[in-house]
């Protein structure tokens, strides 16, 4: 099948579209204020997808220390992938997979050592795509989702080569 999509980062002209893909595929919505400042703070890992001229998908990340999600590392950087969506009508076109693709692509310019999200332990769909990109479940949180469901903690390592 012909890639009609093309990935590109970010810019505050995308706004408007990014809030509105957020608010049209997600429960969880935020401020301008949130998307603005991750995007200042982490130009690299906040990518839209586009066809044919209109923003059809985004994700956005967040650089952490953190604890390591795999074993006893001590501290180590982390990607945290906050959000990502496509419209209902592009997906199945490997546009999500793209982005989350491009975004450990940044997060390795932030000199990130794994990669990690939250995910609806029912949202069968998101977490095929992050198994398919290597993830796997480090661990559930209850009660994680303000409508009191439980997340799946999925991670992966990011060593340096390209989606190794
Ligand atoms: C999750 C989401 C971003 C996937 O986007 P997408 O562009 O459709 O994903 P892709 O086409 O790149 O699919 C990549 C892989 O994900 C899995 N996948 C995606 N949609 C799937 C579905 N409906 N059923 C089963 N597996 C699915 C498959 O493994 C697929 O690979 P394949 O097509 O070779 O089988 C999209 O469904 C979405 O926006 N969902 C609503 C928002 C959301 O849940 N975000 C994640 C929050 S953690």
């Amino acid at each position: 099948m012909q890639q009609t999509f093309k990935l590109r980062k970010f810019t505050m002209n995308d706004l408007r579209s990014v809030v509105h893909i957020n608010m049209v595929c997600l429960p969880e919505n935020y401020t301008d204020f949130f998307f603005i400042d991750l995007h200042q703070r982490f130009p690299e890992t906040f990518i839209v997808a586009e066809d044919n001229g209109e923003v059809v998908g985004y994700i956005m990340c967040r650089m952490e220390l953190g604890l390591s999600n795999f074993g006893f590392k001590g501290l180590v950087k982390k990607g945290h992938i906050v959000s990502v969506a496509v419209l209902p009508q592009y997906r199945r076109k490997g546009i999500g997979e793209a982005l989350v693709s491009k975004a450990m692509e940044g997060m390795r310019l932030y000199n990130a050592k794994q990669c990690f999200l939250e995910v609806r332990v029912t949202n069968t769909q998101a977490i095929s795509l992050y198994k398919k990109l290597g993830f796997q479940v480090t661990r559930t949180i209850h009660g994680y989702y303000a409508d009191g469901e439980d997340a799946y903690l999925m991670s992966r390592e990011l060593k340096p080569e390209k989606n190794e």
